[in-house]
């Protein structure tokens, strides 16, 4: 006989709901859904040990549990922080919470270049969502800011450092997906650079998800750089059999033309099935794919323009969430 699981209470901004012993704040709230979900630019739920480096999902603790109410003095990392029976907690009900939020955006952006205009990633990037909700209009930085070179890693894959916010998704999706190390974070601090000692290739089978786990457009698809904007390609789920992964996939089109190939992503902008490297740079015919129908898109993302199939509102989200 399996034996019941004790549930656990908690409340987020007034709303309520139990989930199993071990949940983050961060899940609790995705059970509940709509805006009172944090945003999250480092935790990724496929990747194991991601979160906790980037801040943006702070949330206030206003009742630690039903055994000790009393609060938490300090802001808490929801995605890394796990729910106690009785919990309550703030988010967007929470002036503290808002205001680290802007200065998290803040801090991200001191390094950032602001080229939305000219990036790939406009249009589905969580840092251009969060500043458009949270960012300031100037920056008090006055510093020199960081510069790198652009630099190829591999055939497919191009890496702009300076858009880099160290969430080190793309150092776990290679550790976890990948059989050998092929890159890291290099240096502390501020000198801290994604780097692959050397400049090695990354040539692994399943190396392109680095792309679509990077929540910035640090990691952009040399195959499909400065083709088109994001949103006048016309987004089409398809699948194909693969013998190395699902071959789940979504097809970005130009007319009837296949401009890129990337994972499908759930409502959080997370990858549902990582697919591999033949399936997103090689299969590029429509040939080599079923087509199943257009790809629901939220109906707030800018992707959405000129689509008629809609997925339902899931996030506070503004620009992004295809
Ligand atoms: S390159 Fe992208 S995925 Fe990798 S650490 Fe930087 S922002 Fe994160
Ligand atoms: S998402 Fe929680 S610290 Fe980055």
């Amino acid at each position: 006989m399996s034996e019941q699981i004790q549930k656990i209470t908690v409340t987020i901004d007034g709303k309520t709901v139990q989930v199993d012993p071990g949940t983050t704040i961060l899940n609790a709230a995705r059970q509940i859904g709509g805006n009172i979900v944090p945003p999250a630019m480092c935790y990724y739920k496929p990747l194991k040990g991601s979160g906790g480096k980037c801040r943006t999902c702070l949330v206030e603790v206003s009742k630690g549990s039903e055994k000790d109410p009393r609060p938490m003095p300090k802001l808490v990392a929801s995605c890394s922080t796990t729910v106690m029976d009785g919990m309550e907690v703030k988010n967007i009900s929470s002036e503290r919470v808002v205001d680290a939020r802007k200065g998290v955006v803040e801090f991200l952006l001191i390094n950032h270049p602001l080229d939305c205009p000219v990036c790939d990633q406009a249009g589905e990037c969580s840092l251009q969502d969060l500043a458009f909700e949270h960012g300031a209009d100037a920056s008090r930085y006055e510093f020199k800011r960081r510069e790198f070179d652009k630099i190829d890693i591999g055939d497919y894959i191009k890496l702009h450092m300076t858009r880099c916010i160290l969430c080190y998704r793309c150092v776990y999706t290679a550790n976890q997906l990948t059989p050998n190390r092929e890159h890291g974070v290099l240096k502390r601090g501020d000198a801290a650079e994604i780097g692959t000692y050397i400049e090695n290739s990354l040539d692994n089978d399943f190396i392109g998800n680095v792309i679509d786990v990077c929540p910035v457009g640090a990691l952009t698809d040399k195959t499909f750089r400065f083709r088109s904007r994001v949103w006048y390609t016309k987004p089409m789920d398809a699948s194909c059999s693969c013998d190395k992964c699902s071959g789940k996939v979504v097809l970005w089109m130009i007319g009837n033309e296949i401009a890129r190939v990337t994972a499908r992503k759930d409502q959080y902008g997370e990858v549902e099935d990582f697919i591999c490297n033949t399936c997103r740079f090689d299969k590029k015919e429509l040939s080599d794919w079923n087509i199943e129908g257009p790809r629901k898109i939220n109906r707030h993302s800018v992707i959405s323009t000129n689509h008629y199939e809609q997925a339902p509102p899931a996030h506070t989200t503004l620009l992004n969430k295809a």
